[in-house]
């Protein structure tokens, strides 16, 4: 089993509108995937049918080698599956470090009454990341006072919490500023390193930089899946969506 992520055959209709056309995707353990296309495309609402927020029409959605089609999302997340959202969900009226304590808590390896008594445990995971998603001065403050970038990057300190091998964020940088969305990208590689990410992302150049393969999505079906290179270098690709300048 050398896929983190298998999609075989997805599609989902919405009443009489085909939203997913027959979606198949692999993709590799540790691979660092981009997922792009126009609006409206439905690269969120794969996100939705492969969380389990949604369910899919019809196909089989395959996490680390387990069927999870069709499952809840909590019990997706259970096969090793955390997700970020388009809009930011964090607890504002949370402590920036109680939300990544409560990610930790809910962690599939920090499960059962034993995690009280690992307290100290989870206070040290969380202070890693809070440093690493570079928040650690701003701990002890309410989340809500975050400024929108720096919840972006709770979100995302979130998702690594649960220390779930795989990844799904969908526009991690959307309504950032260019300084702040480089160092969101500059935050997800080095956060990310070693775990299986599935990323949305509209800021070409930060596709292209972060990505080792690139699936483009158009009108519901993957019309590319290949290297940047490949991508790049693909005319239905720049005809249907990139266009020639867009392209860094
Ligand atoms: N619950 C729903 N009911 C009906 N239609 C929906 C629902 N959710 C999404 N859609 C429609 O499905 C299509 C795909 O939406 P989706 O949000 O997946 O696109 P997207 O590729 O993520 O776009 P964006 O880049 O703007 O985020 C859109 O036309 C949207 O209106
Ligand atoms: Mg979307």
């Amino acid at each position: 089993m050398n896929h983190a992520l298998e999609l075989h055959q997805i599609t989902k209709r919405f009443g009489a509108t085909q939203i997913l056309r027959g979606i198949d995707l692999s993709i590799g353990r540790g691979e660092r995937h981009a997922l792009i296309g126009p609006n409206g495309a439905g690269k969120s609402t794969l996100f939705d049918v492969i969380s389990g927020r949604t369910q899919a029409s019809s196909g089989r959605v395959v996490l680390n080698g387990a069927d999870v089609s069709g499952m809840a999302p909590h019990r997706v997340s259970r096969h090793g599956l955390a997700r970020s959202f388009q809009t930011t969900s964090v607890f504002a009226g949370l402590p920036v470090v109680d939300n990544l304590r409560c990610a930790v808590l809910g962690a599939p390896s920090a499960r059962g009454i034993d995690r009280w008594l690992r307290s100290r445990a989870i206070d040290r995971e969380a202070d890693r990341i809070l440093d690493a998603i570079g928040l650690a001065a701003r701990r002890d403050e309410l989340a809500a006072s975050l400024s929108y970038a720096e919840q972006r990057a709770l979100d995302l300190g979130i998702a690594l919490a649960t220390r779930a091998p795989v990844l799904l964020l969908d526009e991690p940088t959307a309504g950032m500023n260019r300084a702040e969305s480089a160092r969101a990208l500059a935050l997800i590689r080095s956060t990310t390193e070693g775990r299986t990410l599935l990323i949305v992302e509209h800021d070409m150049e930060a596709v292209f930089g972060i990505a080792e393969r690139i699936s483009v999505l158009v009108r519901g079906r993957v019309i590319a899946t290949g290297t940047p290179a490949q991508i790049r270098a693909n005319r239905v690709v720049r005809d249907a969506y990139l266009g020639d300048e867009a392209l860094p």
